[in-house]
């Protein structure tokens, strides 16, 4: 995910450029870069880091002046995020300047054709191949050549476009990727999103999947892909500045938890082979034996990424009969762990700085263990240290708590158990097809689950008042319950507790009294009659239970006060969509107390002190 932003006007292309980029930081943020068109040249700079590094950079006498440009705000997918990496991207002769957001999917062998043909290419990402291929295929008109390069290209991809030969001129191209064209008055802009604009117009083109726009500085006119002429509607934004960087969604939370389902079929995009027989993890290069050999895994986490780890050591042990623990970081590393030559360890964090799971990364591979990273950030320290990285292709997370991110490790997880067993061909193996044909409805099921939030904020609502809440579970479901309790403690400020459903009687039962909130989660079939006997017990201690079942359950409603019901998949998969409830339920208890849901107090979105 990566943000762009086009201008053509009467005003400094540079402010406007950087205040649209400054608006679409939410979509990516380790290296930025503007083009500006001055006196028949362009001249671009960029830089690694956020977006305050680029700002330095055309400060004072360092300013560009012109009044056309493009700008870019990158989330890094192909290329670690760098000088060189960040866009905008030229072909050699400089003629042709591009911004792009999305993957161009056969990249590679464009680019050894062009290299072949005399092509010399300054960057490893995908996107520099459209402003060498804009120069291999100019036709003397920069609308015909663009035609001409889409038939090429495949994948998601928006672009900005702008060529030397054709000053005043700038081409928007939409395919999956999003972009939106401003309208302005004697100004015309394009976008990733809305906020971008905003300050200067609120009357927008949304280009439409497969459509192209033609930009100058009085006119728009938009195309189909086969470059002919499309009507458009002119969309008027009524949402405040603030809403639209949310995507109208009051918090970046609430925006990211409706992103789950996206999120989910961006992790599976490209890891299940087309006859959805096998995963496809072609980023994981072994050395011949090792996966045969492997004797124990070690997951290791910290909070939410940790939660995932435990449904994570479930799946790997289920699939591949190896000994999986899974462990907090801050403890690992001060244990003295038993680990082996044959020992994986796998440390998931979302944003690949967390000092914790640094540390613990480091002690393992000092010695000598090898380390898969499941991470969310490219170029991030656990990706750039760990042997093997497994990205989760969740975008930007921008609120504290967690959400998409963790919907997102789940799903790499339970592809990398299956992976595994593959390799090993254990007997897990044969159950993978199965698996894989659930994962792939996850992204819808996931939508429905979402469906249903009013119910939750209802729920929410009426809960709020409480101090104290109890989350229980067995199995998977008390994995899932640890995240429910961390996600309403740490956004709602109420005291949670997540509990082994058979444990309660051990202690815990003794705080449950008249009214006391306890939170069911009943998914897994095996355990079923096991936990319905814990709910006996907290009901008859007069507690009010909400229950977290599937939808065809007929039983629970006879046991429980409440029912949030979730679509049916496998058991084992339950946790990706039992969780989706939860979430909505801290978000909406932390709302009802009025509480900063985004930034919540004493916390930081990325930990990097021990
Ligand atoms: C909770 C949350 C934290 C993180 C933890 C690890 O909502 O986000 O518990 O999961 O700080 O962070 P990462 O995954 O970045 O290592």
């Amino acid at each position: 995910m990566c943000g762009i932003v086009g201008y053509i006007g009467n005003k400094q292309a540079q402010d406007v450029l950087l205040h649209g980029m400054s608006k679409l930081e939410y979509r990516g943020y380790d290296s930025s870069g503007i083009a500006v068109f001055n006196d028949g040249d362009v001249t671009i700079k960029k830089t690694v880091g956020r977006l305050a590094n680029l700002a330095e950079l055309v400060d004072g006498p360092d300013r560009i002046t012109g009044s056309q440009g493009i700008g870019h705000t990158r989330w890094a997918t192909h290329g670690r995020p760098s000088d060189e990496n960040a866009h905008p991207h030229q072909d050699q002769t400089g003629n042709f300047t591009i911004v792009h957001n999305g993957i161009i999917e056969n990249y590679i062998p464009i680019r050894e054709e062009l290299i072949a043909k005399g092509h010399v290419f300054l960057s490893e990402t995908d996107s520099e191949v459209v402003a060498h291929l804009l120069e291999e295929l100019w036709t003397g008109d920069l609308f015909e050549t663009v035609l001409l390069v889409n038939k090429r290209l495949h994948g998601a991809y928006a672009l900005g476009i702008m060529s030397k030969y054709e000053p005043g001129k700038l081409i928007a191209v939409r395919k999956q990727s999003p972009l939106i064209i401003g309208l302005g008055q004697d100004e015309n802009f394009i976008a990733s999103d809305i906020p971008a604009i905003l300050e200067y117009t609120r009357n927008v083109y949304i280009l439409e999947d497969g459509e192209m726009a033609v930009l100058t500085q009085d006119s728009v006119k938009t195309f189909d892909l086969a470059g002919n002429p499309t009507e458009k509607n002119v969309y008027e934004v009524t949402w405040s500045a603030s809403a639209a960087e949310k995507g109208g969604y009051e918090h970046f939370m609430l925006k990211e938890i409706h992103e789950q389902p996206k999120a989910i079929r961006d992790t599976l995009t490209g890891r299940i082979s087309e006859d959805g027989q096998r995963v496809v993890f072609d980023e994981i290069q072994w050395p011949e034996n090792f996966a045969q050999n492997i004797d124990r895994i070690h997951i290791v986490a910290c909070g939410t990424s940790w939660h995932a780890g435990m449904v994570g050591a479930a799946a790997l042990e289920k699939l591949t009969r190896i000994p999986v623990s899974c462990e907090i970081a801050s403890e690992y590393r001060y244990r003295d762990p038993i680990i082996t030559e044959n020992t994986l360890m796998i440390i998931i964090t979302q944003s690949g700085e967390t000092a914790d799971t640094l540390a613990a990364l480091r002690e393992a591979k000092a010695r000598g263990t090898r380390v898969v990273a499941i991470t969310n950030v490219v170029g991030s320290s656990a990706a750039r240290e760990a042997d093997d990285v497994v990205f989760t292709w969740a975008g930007p997370e921008i609120s504290v708590a967690s959400t998409k991110a963790y919907t997102t490790q789940l799903i790499s997880l339970y592809l990398f158990a299956g992976w595994l067993a593959e390799q090993r061909g254990s007997v897990g193996a044969t159950q993978v097809p199965e698996i894989l044909a659930a994962l792939r409805e996850l992204p819808e099921l996931a939508e429905k689950a979402l469906g249903t939030s009013d119910e939750v904020k209802a729920f929410a609502n009426e809960w709020a008042s409480k101090e104290h809440a109890f989350f229980i579970g067995r199995g998977l479901d008390y994995a899932v319950s640890l995240e429910g309790s961390l996600k309403l403690k740490e956004i709602s400020y109420m005291h949670a507790e997540a509990y082994a459903a058979g444990e309660l009687k051990h202690g815990t039962l003794a705080l449950i009294v008249e009214d006391v909130p306890v939170v069911a989660l009943v998914t897994q079939d095996d355990l079923y009659d096991k936990t319905l006997s814990n709910i006996i017990e907290v009901k008859t201690r007069d507690a009010y239970v909400l229950g977290i079942a599937w939808e065809d359950d007929k039983e629970i409603a006879k046991s429980v006060d409440r029912v949030i019901r979730i679509p049916r998949t496998l058991p084992f998969l339950a946790p990706v969509l039992a969780v989706i409830p939860l979430q909505l339920l801290a978000y909406y208890a932390s709302t009802a107390r009025g509480n900063d849901v985004d930034n919540p107090r004493n916390l930081a979105k990325s930990v990097t002190v021990e």
